[in-house]
């Protein structure tokens, strides 16, 4: 079996990930930063250590201003809606996934503005663009760190001193590059960071979140729920200090604990070591697929300006009779249609068919990709 599915979430995991969880399971189990008893302490300090790891991975300053939620997807309304208000304009990209179109859209109906600037048909963003699309009431860009399409990056650190310039905020969404592809956020000028833990982070599904930076005026910001946090139990109104502000409710303790493992691990490896092995292996696979007639591939077809996940089509077969023949003839997991991503779709020209995507990771190696493209090839001969 050959999985190519990382980008949709990264299998296997690391050795020490679910182990890290079984231990919380079986050996600490209680509720962090709620009692005082020593369980309770351990699994708060369990809950900690995820924090500065993650901190860590992405250099910013506070752990206690990473704040945890379920994936990427709530972290991103958080910023969203906890930031825009009617009047406001926010600037976003055309490669957009759902999760940050999703709650644009719903945004602009109660007033917020919008503007979507247009990235090329592979999948590039001109940071000039972007600068040019600012407007006096303009609060916000946010963008996506690399298509989940097309794996095109895009480029946050310029844009990051476009933001400062004109005094906005910078939303990163980080999806597919966390753990992936070297992220500073102090150096990026990145203000809030969405991650998700189930991808290049290695951790478990159910984990995520959003770093928040200095610039940001927390006083200002709505969390998406109030509720327990453990902290201030006489108040009835919701502590204004991070993370507590924005997580109510009993944590994800056990999947933190296997947040921390693969953040740990990606840490060990280093993600310089890990981009190093997915360009080597994304541009085999590029080169490989361009060589077969009858197969369009999209994006930049540099490895080194993408992601690992590639996305193609093969002329007279469609992208799910692909996926199903890849699945049951070769024993190839991949993901086809529209990645929650129509925009990406429409503007590198497969809407509303879609593409094959390979989404390849840390654990691939260039024998599964040279078997991949030989599948490839006999489907592309028989579509012929
Ligand atoms: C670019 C991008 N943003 C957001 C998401 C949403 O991730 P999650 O489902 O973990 O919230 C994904 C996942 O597919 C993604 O690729």
């Amino acid at each position: 079996m050959i999985y190519f599915d990382n980008a949709a979430t990264s299998w296997p995991k690391p050795p020490g990930m679910a182990e890290a969880m079984v231990h919380f399971v079986n050996d600490v189990g209680a509720n962090p930063g709620r009692s005082a008893h020593r369980l309770a302490v351990d699994s708060g300090r369990i809950v900690y250590n995820a924090r500065e790891a993650v901190a860590g991975l992405f250099n910013a300053p506070d752990p206690l201003r990473v704040v945890f939620g379920p994936n990427v997807t709530e972290a991103l309304n958080l910023a969203l809606h906890g930031l825009l208000r009617p009047g406001d304009h926010v600037i976003t990209s055309s490669m957009e996934h759902n999760s940050v179109m999703r709650p644009l859209r719903a945004l602009e109906r109660q007033g917020v503005e919008v503007t979507v600037v247009r990235c090329s048909p592979q999948g590039f963003l001109d940071p000039a663009d972007v600068e040019a699309a600012v407007r006096p009431n303009t609060v916000m860009i946010a963008l996506n760190h690399a298509s989940n399409v097309v794996g095109t990056l895009l480029p946050v650190a310029e844009v990051g001193h476009i933001a400062r310039r004109h005094g906005l905020l910078l939303l990163v969404d980080a999806a597919q590059t966390g753990g992936a592809y070297p992220i500073d956020v102090q150096a990026d000028g990145i203000d809030l960071l969405g991650f998700t833990g189930h991808k290049s982070l290695y951790g478990p599904m159910g984990t995520g979140g959003l770093v928040i930076g200095e610039r940001v005026d927390v006083a200002r910001m709505e969390p998406l729920k109030q509720g327990g946090t453990g902290s201030r139990s006489e108040h009835e109104e919701q502590p204004g200090f991070l993370p507590d502000l924005c997580e109510s409710g009993t944590p994800n303790a056990v999947g933190l604990a296997g947040l921390e493992a693969g953040v740990r691990w990606v840490l060990e490896r280093g993600v310089d070591a890990i981009r190093a092995h997915e360009v080597e292996l994304a541009q085999r696979l590029v080169d490989g697929l361009m060589g077969i007639s009858g197969v369009t591939v999209c994006g930049g077809l540099d490895a080194t300006r993408q992601t690992a996940t590639v996305s193609f089509n093969i002329t007279g077969m469609e992208p799910s009779e692909v996926g199903l023949r890849l699945d049951e003839e070769y024993g190839i997991m991949c993901r086809v249609g529209l990645h929650c991503a129509p925009a990406a779709h429409k503007t590198i020209g497969t809407f509303p068919v879609g593409t094959v995507r390979f989404g390849l990771g840390a654990f691939n190696t260039l024998e599964e990709v040279d078997a991949a493209v030989a599948a490839v090839g006999r489907l592309a001969q028989e579509a012929r």
